[in-house]
């Protein structure tokens, strides 16, 4: 019997990393995630048998079971695209700390000097796994501002947080060294929450989703680490896939930004930033060029090739099938239009992809910036739909500036701009951008949905 729970396990493993292999496409993405879960359900379907519950043990599963399942389904069913986020940190805190609690029951049971190969798993997960239930609360509470989303700093607070790391590893050493007793490893649990919190306090709001992903790397490595000391060999393969899968994305979010995850964690970006509501007229003394819907359609009806850069502003619009509208107006005068994506528009991983496959937009119009940076040159427009930070010269060359270093769309490089939004405000980076002020844009105020139903009326009047 036992081999036929190990062939499960294998088997719910392979379905694992196929799942990722495909979630890494958007066309094969939701196959991705069926492949995924088809494994899951192979590894519970292997597990549960394999628990022996009775009595009073049993009902509590079950009710855990109904109860986590309705909420999973419900909360997915009903969450809006831009708080995707958020939701991914509560169900990543959730792990972190069901990770953290078998740890501790595992603790309970092997009494006060269990086999290190019990405890060292065990220690892990309970700092690991409450670090990032913590964590991932706080981080959620700043996405859903339920409290403020500009960092909360105060002086010596790294020594603070140096202070509750030096008492973890205390702690750690008396588990693991002098006895394994409830005072000990229950302490370390609640400083380890302690430090969840305090980590991610002086973290702006909209760096959360890479601070999420570290914790979801975290959770992946605290759910190894429990596998360990089940001896459950799902676990084990589950939670390193999520752990290097959620230091991989991490590490490729920062680097898109231009900074490093040091920057990101200990930084406090966007603490003197210029607040989201506030007005920002631009540099002074310099103007900016407008027109009206009618001579932009026909600019646009008349070229031969526009490229699209969708931002953040898209998201916020709700704009993607009006752009999607026009493209396809464009494409039947015979304009060539395609969609440029940089890795960090928006304020999540794929927050573009997903946004315009959403709109059935098809995704060989949906290039990377790494494939359409050369083409800019040739585009006759480049419309800018709720954009601003990726396409920003400043980070090419200003350093001073909080963006330097980070790859941009080269929009700049096109024949004609279009900015398609509400104001000079900037955008997450809190910097002008001197973009809009070139000779060669043209702003077009106004909320992004709006103003493309406007040029989609006057494109097919054109
Ligand atoms: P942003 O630079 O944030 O600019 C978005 C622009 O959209 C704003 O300037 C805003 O201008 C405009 N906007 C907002 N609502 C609008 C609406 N209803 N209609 C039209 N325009 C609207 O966006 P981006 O270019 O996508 O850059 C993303 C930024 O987020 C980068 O700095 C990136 O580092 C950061 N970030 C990204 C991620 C991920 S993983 N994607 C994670 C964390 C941080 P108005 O207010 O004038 O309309």
């Amino acid at each position: 019997m036992s081999t036929l729970y190990a062939l499960a396990y294998l088997l719910a493993a392979v379905l694992f990393i196929l799942g990722l292999k495909q979630l890494s496409s958007p066309r094969t993405a939701r196959n991705g995630n069926y492949t995924a879960a088809a494994g899951m359900v192979i590894a519970l379907g292997a597990t549960v048998p394999q628990l022996h519950f009775t009595g009073a043990g049993a009902i509590i599963v079950l009710i855990g079971v109904i109860v986590g399942a309705a909420v999973g389904l419900i909360g997915a069913r009903q969450v809006k695209m831009t708080a995707i986020p958020q939701m991914v940190a509560l169900f990543n805190g959730a792990g972190g700390g069901a990770a953290a609690l078998v740890a501790v029951s595992e603790l309970l049971q092997f009494g006060s000097h269990p086999p290190i190969n019990e405890a060292l798993p065990s220690v892990f997960s309970i700092v690991i796994g409450s670090v990032s239930f913590a964590g991932s609360l706080v981080a959620f509470a700043k996405l859903q501002e339920l409290m403020t989303g500009t960092p909360i700093t105060y002086p010596g607070q790294q020594l603070v947080n140096g202070l509750i790391a030096a008492a973890i590893i205390g702690f750690v050493i008396a588990v693991l060294a002098i006895a394994s007793i409830p005072f000990s490893f229950l302490s370390l649990m609640v400083l380890a929450l302690i430090l969840g919190v305090a980590f991610v306090l002086p973290i702006g709001g909209a760096d959360m989703p890479v601070v999420i992903s570290l914790l979801n790397a975290f959770t992946g490595l605290a759910v190894a680490a429990t596998g360990f000391t089940l001896n459950n060999f799902a676990l084990i393969v589950a939670g390193t896939l999520v752990g290097a899968s959620g230091s991989l994305l991490t590490k490729l979010m920062s680097d898109a930004m231009g900074r490093s995850l040091g920057n990101v964690l200990f930084g406090a970006f966007g603490q003197v930033r210029t607040g989201a509501g506030a007005a920002v007229t631009g540099k002074e003394g310099r103007s900016v060029r407008t027109s009206s819907i009618e001579d932009l359609a026909t600019l646009l009806a008349y070229s031969r090739r526009v490229i699209v850069v969708p931002g953040y502003g898209l998201a916020v619009a709700q704009a993607q099938h009006a752009v999607r509208e026009l493209a396809e107006l464009l494409e039947k005068k015979g304009v060539e239009v395609s969609y440029a994506i940089h890795p960090v528009a928006g304020r999540m991983p794929g927050h573009m992809n997903v946004l315009l496959a959403e709109a059935n937009v098809p995704y060989e119009q949906l290039k990377e910036m790494d494939e359409i940076n050369d083409e800019f040159k040739d585009a006759d427009v480049v419309l800018v739909v709720g954009a601003n930070d990726v396409v920003n010269p400043a980070a090419r060359t200003s350093p001073g500036s909080p963006i330097y270093g980070m790859p941009i769309l080269n929009a700049d490089q096109a024949k004609n701009i279009v900015f398609l939004k509400r104001s000079m405000r900037p955008g997450f980076a809190g910097i002008d951008n001197d973009l809009l002020y070139d000779p060669k844009t043209i702003m077009l105020f106004g909320d992004a949905k709006d103003s493309l139903t406007k040029l989609v009326t006057a494109v097919k009047a054109a």
